[in-house]
């Protein structure tokens, strides 16, 4: 029930997907939670119903994680509403099914902005608050078993997801190196049934039936992932639980990257 008892966190990535379910975790879990997307229509009606369940304990801010200038409001509307932050969660993601060959500059630009800048500009932020708040502050990025395996079809997507990994890397390093209390780790997903895997079966052609069908086969523990497994993660590498871990990164994938 307390695991993240009167911590603050910001979750990127919240208006649905594994983003939602994890926000609703960390609040049932004690924390208040900024849920920031750029979906303000859905990113304010799951922080709506987190506060029906727990009164007070969410706000929506609208987040855009390629912008700089947004990461500043997003931080100062966390400070001006909850008085401090312990955690953010990296977690906004966009993906294009396209091969080296078929990859646009506007789809790769996209991808990099997102997935990488986007993490980048999110790290940067959040350290210029936590290394001063005299608490244990967790940094949690998302990267991907793309990140980890090559993936013909999934070029640009690849390429941030691996990047995601070094940057975990190097700013765990950083933090531990200028002893600021701040652990920075990363979780790699499996396939998870989430609006992002219904996009994907639909940019392949495929029903998600055929889609999960085919999936599947990857994963040798013989089913793909909920949204909530990988909450779970979060959660773990997010809470004191995890001290002593830092620049790590988590591979949730139900076995995918053991062959
Ligand atoms: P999703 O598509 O369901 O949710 C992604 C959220 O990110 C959306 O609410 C979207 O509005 C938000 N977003 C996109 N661009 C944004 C921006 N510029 N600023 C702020 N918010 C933005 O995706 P899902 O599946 O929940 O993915 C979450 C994370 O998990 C992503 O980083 C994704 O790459 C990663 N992941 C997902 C896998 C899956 O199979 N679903 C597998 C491996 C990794």
């Amino acid at each position: 029930m307390d695991r993240l008892k009167d911590k603050i966190a910001i979750i990127t990535g919240a208006a649905g997907g594994i983003g939602r379910v994890a926000a609703e975790l960390f609040v049932k879990e004690g924390a208040k939670v900024v849920l920031a997307d750029k979906d303000s229509e859905n990113g304010a009606k799951a922080a709506k119903e987190i506060c029906v369940l727990s009164p007070n304990s969410a706000i929506f801010f609208p987040l855009d994680v390629t912008d700089k200038q947004s990461w500043g409001q997003c931080i100062e509307q966390t400070l001006n509403t909850f008085g401090k932050l312990n955690i953010l969660i990296n977690n906004a993601g966009v993906s294009f099914r396209e091969t080296v060959e078929e990859t646009t500059m506007e789809s790769w630009q996209t991808t990099l902005a997102v997935n990488q800048t986007g993490v980048f500009l999110g790290i940067q932020s959040a350290l210029e608050v936590m290394k001063t708040n005299g608490e244990p502050c967790a940094i949690v990025n998302t990267a991907s078993v793309d990140g980890l395996r090559g993936d013909s079809v999934f070029f640009a997507y690849c390429a941030t997801k691996a990047a995601v990994e070094a940057m975990t890397k190097c700013a765990a390093l950083c933090c531990a190196e200028n002893s600021w209390p701040i652990r920075v780790n990363a979780v790699a997903p499996g396939y998870i049934l989430t609006p992002m895997a219904y996009e994907d079966a639909r940019q392949n052609g495929q029903t998600i039936e055929e889609y999960c069908a085919e999936s599947v086969k990857l994963h040798p523990i013989g089913h793909l992932g909920k949204p909530e497994d990988i909450a779970y993660a979060y959660l773990y590498l997010a809470s004191d639980e995890a001290s002593f871990v830092t620049g790590t990164t988590l591979a949730v994938d139900g076995g995918y990257t053991c062959r």
